[in-house]
This record gives C-alpha cells, structure tokens and sequence, in this order.
C-alpha cells in the first residue's frame, strides 16, 4: 500500500537560528496517524531542524545534492556529508532545472547517489506553461522520468522509496495551482510511463504526489484521487497554520485508505 506523504520544501529561507523553532512548531501542530511528514530546509539548517524534530515522527531531508561523492566541486553537499543529517532528498527540482541547468541524464546520476547512500529520494517532474499549453505534458514529463530512469534498476528504486512529485512549473509559487483532474490523470501517465520502462508491478506501488501551489484550502481537492499519494508544499510550508491544515486533512485520506494505525 502506498504512503501518504507530504514534504515541506522550505526552498531558500530560514537561517540556522530560526529553522530550529519554526520544524518544532510544525512537528507539534502537524501531528497525523498514518502521513510521513518530512521537513526539507535549506542544507545549513539541516542539523537544527533534525534536533528540533528528533523523536517527533518527522523525517527531514535535502533540498538537493551532488552526483559525485568528494572533491572539487566548490560549494557542493554531497551524500556522504547528509549522513546523520537528512534521510530523504529532492531531485530535480524545477529550480534546479532552471537556475543550475540540471539536465535528467544529471539527475539519474544524483538518484544512483542518494540511493547507494541510502537517501530516499523525491524526483520532480513537470511542464512548462507552453508545453501543457501545446498539449504536450504528458509526453514532457514522460521523457523526464526516461530521461533520469532508464537504465537503472527499477527494484532497486522502488526498494530505496523512490517518490515522484509532479510538479507543474507554471503552478510552482505563482497561486495557480493545477485542477485535481490533471493532477490524477498525470499521475496514471507517470505509472504508464515506469511500466513502459520495465516497472511492471512496481509502477503501482511508486508514490506519486503534487506540488504546485498547494494551500490548506486547496490540499483537498488533490487528496480526493486515488492516485495522488500527497504534496510537495512550498511556500505554505513555511506557515505552521496552513501546514497544520494540509497534514489534517491528509490523515483523514490517511484514515479511509486504510492507512493510519
Ligand atoms: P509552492 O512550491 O508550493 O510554493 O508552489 C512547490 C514546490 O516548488 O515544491
């Protein structure tokens, strides 16, 4: 049975001396029988936010991380340095493609790393606005997933945890978040697209959650479809408030599929 998930990407904010206080407060006001919260604050506020959430139930992770292990990569993190740190991480986030050029054949080599580290990774695909315009998202996202999968052992990704967020770029930050609909109907591409690349039944136990937008208000409409297993939330992950309504909310899909202990 697959998880409820839902990660709180903090993208670039906090500082070590305020994460600490903020993950403690979520911790408590999020409480949710049967959903894997997990906090992903920027690498330097890693340590404060795992001492805050410590024995809390929940888990913390990287925004990203280097595909190779050491060396001469000024200003890189790489998986051995998140041990102890964070057990899940981001990959291929939107911001990432756009701002650090990452490419999906960089990516795959980024999730070969974190799995053999033993991180659980996120994959993030999603459309422009042009391309879901031009009819063409199912097709895009379909060539990230080959992009960053192919090749590699599905077995081993589905053993390691591996989560896809669809992440729609031109919902990301901007209020618009996509319908529901367009968040189950990419989800059933996004399990089409593994079984064609030799997933079979594996395809089905992947973990597939939205992102885009995804407020208290909203979180409810994406929950209500079967094949959405969560959110990645950005900017309402940094408000206790609305974070606390998106958790109670997934616990009660938690609940009716079965799920909370
Ligand atoms: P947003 O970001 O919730 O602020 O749109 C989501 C994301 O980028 O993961």
């Amino acid at each position: 049975m697959r998880p409820i998930v839902i990660a709180a990407n903090w993208k670039m904010n906090t500082t070590p001396a305020d994460a600490g206080e903020l993950a403690g407060t979520i911790a408590s006001r999020t409480q949710a029988p049967g959903v894997t919260r997990v906090i992903c604050p920027p690498f330097v506020c890693l340590a404060a936010v795992r001492d805050a959430v410590a024995g809390r139930g929940v888990e913390v992770g990287a925004q990203d991380v280097h595909h190779e292990l050491a060396g001469a990569y000024t200003g890189e993190v790489s998986v051995p340095m998140l041990a102890g740190l964070a057990t899940w991480v981001i990959l291929g986030h939107s911001e990432r493609r756009a701002y650090a050029g990452e490419t999906d054949e960089l990516i795959g080599r980024k999730l070969d790393r974190a799995v053999a580290g033993g991180l659980r990774p996120i994959l993030c695909v999603g459309e422009v606005l042009a391309e879901r315009e031009a009819g063409r998202e199912v097709e895009v996202v379909g060539a990230q997933l080959r992009g960053a999968l192919d090749g590699r052992d599905p077995q081993a990704l589905a053993a390691a945890g591996l989560v896809i967020a669809y992440e729609p770029v031109w919902a990301i930050g901007t209020g618009r978040n996509a319908r529901g609909a367009d968040a189950a109907a990419m989800a059933t591409a996004i399990r089409t697209s593994l079984a064609a690349l030799g997933w079979e039944s594996a395809a089905a136990e992947v973990p597939v959650l939205y992102g885009g937008s995804v407020t208290s208000t909203n979180i409810e409409e994406f929950l209500a479809e079967p094949g959405v297993d969560g959110a990645l939330v950005g900017g309402a992950s940094l408000k206790p408030d609305e974070i606390a309504g998106i958790c109670a909310r997934a616990a009660l899909t938690a609940a009716a599929r079965g799920l909370a202990s």
